[in-house]
């Protein structure tokens, strides 16, 4: 039986993919790298150090560490003050209805996101009331793929992990729910969430009877 669900945050909660999208091709375009959005894609859902050593990886630079670390220091400053205009009404289509239908019908819900940023991100939406525990960057150090961030969730909602669905927009991420035995429900196009159990282009498709149609036997 599902009892809970984990949500990623960027790009499932809130489009903020887009603004880590415009804060990395900023700083790229800085720095003379090469940086376009199929690259993006493949950075959604794991972590701003791992972020910043795949685009320098795919531009064949190296760098001191210190430098590395101010650079995606720089990176996540472009971002954070363009977090600055969010609002309640920021949330992607969909995603608050999603939220409080669970919370209404008694479903445990968690947050299992590789920003360090969440907390900040939730706050402006005015989202913490809709979690009983909040995962973020600094819950746990592998950041996805790694099912670490999903598997710590599910640990304090009390709730073995095939009993919690994740809701991800990112490959890795939905890798990350698969390796740590859980449901998934991928939001956005099959070459980046196919592999997931169930599929939707968008969270406003993502509602509680779609899930509960596809999972019939696990409600
Ligand atoms: C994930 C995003 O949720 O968080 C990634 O999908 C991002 O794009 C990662 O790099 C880390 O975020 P932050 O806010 O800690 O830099
Ligand atoms: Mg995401």
């Amino acid at each position: 039986m599902i009892k809970g669900f984990i949500f990623d945050l960027d790009g499932v909660i809130t489009d903020t993919a887009e603004l880590h999208f415009a804060a990395w091709k900023e700083l790229s375009d800085a720095m003379g790298w090469q940086f376009d959005r199929e690259l993006n894609d493949s950075l959604r859902g794991i972590s701003r150090m791992d972020s910043i050593k795949a685009i320098m990886d795919h531009n064949k630079v190296d760098l001191e560490p210190g430098q590395v670390g101010e650079l995606a220091e720089r990176k996540n400053k472009i971002y954070v003050d363009s977090l600055e205009g969010m609002t309640e009404q920021d949330y992607l289509p969909g995603a608050r209805e999603l939220l409080t239908h669970l919370r209404n019908e008694g479903f445990a819900v968690a947050l299992g996101s590789s920003s360090k940023n969440a907390v900040k991100v939730l706050q402006r939406l005015n989202a913490i009331r809709y979690f009983d525990f909040i995962g973020d960057g600094n819950t746990v150090a592998k950041s996805k793929p790694a099912p670490d961030i999903f598997l710590y969730a599910a640990q304090q909602l009390k709730l073995p992990a095939d009993q919690c669905l994740v809701i991800e927009d990112a490959e890795k991420g939905i890798d990350a729910a698969r390796a740590g035995g859980f449901h998934c429900v991928g939001i956005g196009p099959e070459e980046r969430v196919g592999h997931a159990d169930l599929r939707f282009d968008s969270m406003g498709e993502a509602t509680l009877f779609e899930v509960k149609s596809h999972f019939k036997d696990l409600f």
